[in-house]
């Protein structure tokens, strides 16, 4: 099965990359299923529904959420009608939404994709480990699902290490979002899961983490109230991983990072093309 995964979609250039991109990219990969997080599709803050239905008709399966998950107040609302939408499943018990979502691939396959937010330098949830071992026993690799995706929405590498062995051989893909930056550690672990400890984001890369330069730069100059954070406008790079996996173990058989934009240097799986 052919996976892809995308990072924080930031604003609308983060949005455009993706519209403009990902149904190519289906065709032209063959993709059974896509996984995008959409934390911060407007403008850099959380998600309407207008949004998360654009993102869904533009081609992915499942998009996931983080520490921005309700900077959009009607997220609290709409997440309870959208299966595909998922926050992090550590929230406290009663939050709305769910943190996990089991969809059927365009080869038929289930694919269960879980959501977790890490604790370090992060806003303190309950234990992501527990979370995530939680979601994994009741619908396992191989017994129940055929692909396991984790989104692990943390700050801190060593965080996102960690869950990336704990879940070694037990999910397809274990992958890092939220700081907006992939990172350069794309590789299949021992036991067969596939790992990055950050995506990166979908956005204008010519920024700060996806907002206009000059504001972010004054709050470290100036520790002085300024104006709001502004998405920036420039044209957006699609960043995170694919990953091919057995149709019969659902771990990872080839995994390639994906950058195509103009900022970074560009990466996808060259193999897929053939
Ligand atoms: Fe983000
Ligand atoms: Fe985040």
């Amino acid at each position: 099965m052919r996976l892809l995964f995308l990072g924080d979609i930031v604003g609308r250039a983060g949005r455009q990359a993706v519209l403009d991109r990902l149904p190519g990219l289906r065709q032209r990969w063959n993709l059974d299923c896509v996984v995008i997080n959409g934390e911060n599709a407007a403008g850099g803050f959380g998600i309407t529904e207008a949004i998360c239905d654009e993102i869904l008709a533009a081609g992915a399966d499942v998009i996931t959420l983080g520490n921005h998950s309700w900077d959009q107040r009607e997220a609290l609302v709409f997440i309870e009608r959208q299966p595909r939408l998922i926050r992090p499943a550590n929230y406290p018990p009663g939050t709305p939404g769910r943190g996990a979502a089991v969809v059927e691939a365009r080869n038929g396959a289930r694919v269960l994709v879980v959501n977790v937010m890490g604790r370090l330098f992060m806003d303190p949830l309950d234990d992501p480990f527990a979370a995530v071992e939680r979601e994994l026993s009741a619908c396992p690799l191989r017994d129940v699902a055929d692909a396991v995706v984790v989104d692990f929405h943390a700050e801190a590498t060593s965080e996102k290490l960690a869950m990336g062995y704990f879940l070694d051989g037990r999910a397809s893909l274990v992958v890092g979002t939220h700081t907006h930056v992939p990172t350069a550690d794309t590789r299949i672990l021992p036991g067969g899961t596939a790992y990055q400890s950050d995506a990166g984001m979908c956005g204008d890369y010519d920024s700060i983490l996806g907002m206009q330069k000059d504001e972010s730069i004054r709050r470290f100059l100036q520790k002085t109230p300024g104006s709001r954070l502004e998405a920036a406008l420039g044209q957006g790079t699609l960043s995170g991983i694919a990953v091919e996996t057995d149709d019969v173990s659902g771990l990872a058989k080839s995994v390639s990072a994906v950058r195509l934009g103009p900022e970074l240097d560009q990466a996808w799986p060259t193999a897929w093309d053939s």
